[in-house]
């Protein structure tokens, strides 16, 4: 047995997390070890230095953060690496006001009624007026909210899946914010609701790959989104087409104080190309419980060759619609499925998964609705 100080040094280097602030030049120094009691903070800034002895004004969800990225999977730390140039990007050019496209082009990706910063509103509000007001301001918003741009021909026919579980008034506020932005971005698009049944810890992953397969029985999307309930975004310029590359959206959240937590976070919105996704296998079906999917996701885009992309500046930036987590446990096997990423890669994911689900038409979504039990997917030993 060690002396004290001595488990605690040995220990701590591994969590040693360098974070940085695209927004602003501040280096922020997170020492953590393992264990979410132990957790030091210190946040150096870079023209000067100010060490916030605690960080409960960012919250727990940040320590757990920490933790998570002080996990590695090889057993060395994550490399770090700052792109410090993504600050100095020149601005991107948007058409000018008054711009024309004829019905026989392809959508521009950066119309001029794309203005930037939103308004965002967290109120409350009912389904049915959020659907009253969407179709009055345009009505071919059809059913399971279908929508296509009639002036051009869509760059992108994309799939918003929506993992979810009590939490119905969120979904009218995600809806008034996000509909209007994707018709701007002209995108034909539809949602997914895949709503979890039964009484199993909430499988966000799982949910993604059920409402993929599903999603993919209705029409040939070629872009995926996948998009938690409580995210709003505040720019209209986070275009929701895909790319060459998996793409990172939720940069910036309110809740991490517009941070990036760490330089591999993937959770939130993240957007894959149909082909990109069946490439790795979609998600893990394995993480019962909160925390640890994204990462897997994040390793296992890496381990198929891709880097991720994200929007640059404040494009990035979202507020989460404030809640109590309803007694969602965290997943605390995450760790050990982490550092298997990549042989359960092709095990676990869209190839093992079987369920059956009620699908509904619903006016502003597909209502997927799936009891998730462990043995639907199954994964031989490796
Ligand atoms: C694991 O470590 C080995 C050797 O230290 C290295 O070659 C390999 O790239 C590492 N794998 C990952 C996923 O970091
Ligand atoms: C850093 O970001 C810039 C601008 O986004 C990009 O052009 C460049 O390739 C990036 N460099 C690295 C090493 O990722
Ligand atoms: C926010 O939404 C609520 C409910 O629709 C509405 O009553 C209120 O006026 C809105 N607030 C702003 C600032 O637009
Ligand atoms: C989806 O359908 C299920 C089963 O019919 C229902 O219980 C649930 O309330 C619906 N959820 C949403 C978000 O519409």
């Amino acid at each position: 047995m060690m002396p004290p100080h001595m488990r605690f040094r040995r220990r701590s280097f591994l969590g040693l997390l360098f974070l940085f602030s695209l927004s602003t030049s501040a280096l922020y120094f997170i020492y953590s070890a393992p264990g979410i009691v132990n957790e030091y903070l210190f946040m150096v800034q870079a023209r000067g230095m100010r060490i916030r002895e605690n960080m409960r004004n960012i919250g727990a969800q940040v320590l757990e953060q920490v933790v998570r990225s002080a996990y590695s999977i090889n057993g060395t730390d994550y490399p770090y690496d700052f792109n410090l140039s993504e600050t100095a990007a020149p601005p991107t050019p948007y058409l000018p006001e008054g711009f024309t496209y004829l019905p026989s082009d392809f959508c521009p990706e950066k119309l001029p009624g794309m203005k930037g910063r939103l308004q965002v509103n967290m109120s409350e509000i009912a389904l049915e007026e959020v659907e009253r007001d969407l179709r009055q301001a345009d009505a071919s918003l059809r059913l399971g909210g279908h929508w296509k741009p009639q002036d051009c021909i869509p760059r992108w026919k994309v799939a918003i899946l929506v993992p979810f579980r009590n939490r119905h008034e969120h979904l009218p506020i995600l809806f008034r914010h996000l509909i209007p932005v994707l018709q701007r971005q002209r995108l034909q698009f539809g949602f997914y609701v895949v709503e979890q049944a039964g009484d199993e810890p909430f499988n966000r992953a799982m949910l993604f790959n059920v409402g993929f397969k599903e999603a993919m029985k209705d029409l040939h999307w070629d872009c995926v989104i996948f998009h938690d309930v409580d995210h709003i975004l505040e720019n209209d310029r986070n275009y929701y087409g895909c790319s060459d590359m998996p793409r990172h959206f939720a940069v910036k959240l309110n809740k991490y104080s517009y941070m990036l937590p760490y330089d591999e976070f993937f959770g939130g919105v993240s957007g894959l190309t149909a082909e990109q996704f069946q490439k790795i296998n979609g998600f893990p079906n394995a993480f019962w419980g909160w925390g640890g999917e994204d990462d897997d996701l994040w390793n296992r885009v890496q381990y198929a060759g891709y880097t991720v992309s994200r929007p640059s500046g404040d494009i990035g930036r979202y507020m989460s619609i404030p809640h109590h987590h309803r007694g969602e446990v965290q997943f605390l096997g995450r760790y050990t499925l982490l550092r298997h990423s990549k042989e359960r890669q092709r095990l676990d994911g869209l190839n093992n998964l079987h369920y059956s689900p009620q699908v509904a038409r619903r006016n502003l979504y597909t209502n997927i609705s799936v009891a998730l039990s462990r043995d639907m997917a199954p994964v031989v030993d490796y």
